[in-house]
């Protein structure tokens, strides 16, 4: 039996109908941005493995690391134990956070890192006897597919059997610029005639929304706005942090800083699954009582897992580096250049780019998971190329290290398909 069939016979996959998808293809190694298939053809990993392997596949430097800490210490309790890996982390992460930031709580991924961001949202005001229990986000965001993240997601097709279950939540739409004052106005409202608890948000871009972007200084002012109000603002920084925007974190745009931070992907560098969420010293204190009650009684089993610890900090390591900086700055560049050459293209429409994130419409009406959006995905993939379309948006979101041709590879194939649709 070939792995596709011995895959099919046991294996659940992730987002998948499987009664109408193809097969799964066999991936056999991944080094650097490209993918090897059993059937030895290749793809550039044009979205970094869901935006995780940033520095690279399997980057010596960070494996490295990995293996000698799997020889040493592989996994402890982390309540009631602490360890080197989490000490050093919290220490190496700390130094690029919005300095508000204090506290580190560990998770396992992008969703139980938000689903503890809404519970210490929620929690700050029980704790302090407030009668708080609804969570703002915006239209259209995406946190994750546990019953928190589910809730305040607001991309939630197909949640339809859950959708009883959710915590109360309120939306408003991304500020846009020219509609800014419009989004504030409604915000007060909405705060004047409800118990908001906590707003969540994906800071300056929607990334499960197909990489829609918004305003940076009306997402400052809803901020601040909030903090007026003692709403608890929950950055979810799972897909925009760690450089990607061109800053550490997409919060450092905004001059008003969130109280807690949600943490993953990148986080890790693409080795091993990992979540983070952090918070401000104000938010930490409210559960800091003689009263046990008042603690955040939230612990998964493999909290702080000393190799993903490890994994964590050496993909800081590379992220201040001036090397990887450079990197950075060279693929903002390339795109920018790309970008001038497509901007005029009738096919092309909504283009936008945040640091090494660049995104752009096809003029055309299409499903988000339609026959069309499969045809696009068969045309990279044909070429050699892995990105995948969300609906109608194409966007590129490759490692830093990508090299310049493998970028004007992708720029290619992308033109190629332009020109033919
Ligand atoms: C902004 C954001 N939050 C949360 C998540 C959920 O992360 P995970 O898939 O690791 O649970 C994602 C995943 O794409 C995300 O983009």
């Amino acid at each position: 039996m070939n792995l596709v069939t011995r895959d099919q016979k046991h294996l659940w996959h992730p987002l998948t109908q499987h009664k109408i998808s193809p097969e799964a293809l066999p991936i056999v190694k991944a080094k650097g941005s490209i993918l090897y298939a059993e059937d030895g053809s290749e793809y550039i990993d044009g979205i970094a493995s869901w935006y995780t392997a940033m520095y690279g596949h399997c980057n010596e430097y960070i494996t490295e690391k990995v293996a000698a800490q799997m020889q040493n210490l592989d996994q402890v309790v982390f309540s009631g134990f602490t360890h080197e890996p989490a000490v050093q982390l919290s220490e190496a992460l700390i130094k690029i956070l919005p300095e508000n930031q204090q506290k580190l709580f560990f998770n396992d991924n992008g969703s139980t890192a938000t689903e503890i961001g809404i519970k210490m949202a929620l929690q700050y005001h029980h704790n302090q006897g407030n009668n708080r229990n609804v969570m703002l986000a915006f239209e259209e965001g995406f946190h994750g597919d546990t019953f928190g993240a589910m809730s305040v997601s607001g991309l939630s097709v197909y949640n339809g059997a859950f959708e009883e279950h959710f915590i109360e939540v309120l939306r408003i739409p991304v500020p846009l610029g020219e509609n800014n004052s419009e989004v504030i106005s409604g915000l007060e409202e909405l705060i004047s005639g409800n118990n908001i608890a906590g707003f969540i948000y994906e800071p300056l871009v929607q990334g499960a929304a197909a990489m829609k972007m918004h305003d940076a200084a009306g997402l400052n002012e809803i901020l601040k706005v909030c903090k007026k109000n003692d709403i608890v603002c929950v950055a979810d920084e799972v897909m925009t942090g760690f450089g990607k925007t061109g800053k550490y974190f997409a919060s450092d745009y905004m001059e008003t800083k969130p109280d807690v931070m949600c943490l993953s992907k990148a986080l890790t560098a693409g080795l091993l699954p990992m979540g983070l969420t952090t918070c401000s010293q104000k938010i930490y204190d409210a559960f800091y009582a003689d009263d046990i009650s008042k603690g955040l009684f939230h612990g998964h089993t493999y909290s702080a897992n000393p190799p993903a610890c490890t994994a964590a900090i050496a993909g800081i390591e590379l992220l201040v580096s001036e090397e990887i900086q450079q990197q950075i700055k060279s693929v903002i560049k390339s795109h920018q250049a790309f970008d001038e050459k497509i901007k005029d293209h009738p096919k092309v429409t909504n283009r936008r780019q945040l640091g090494v994130i660049y995104a752009f419409d096809l003029h055309i009406k299409m499903e988000r998971y339609g026959n069309l959006r499969n045809q696009l995905f068969k045309h990279f993939m044909d070429n050699g190329i892995f990105l995948r379309p969300l609906g109608n948006t194409i966007y590129i979101l490759a490692p830093f290290t990508v090299s310049q041709m493998e970028l004007d590879k992708i720029y290619n194939v992308i033109d190629d398909l332009l020109n033919k649709i």
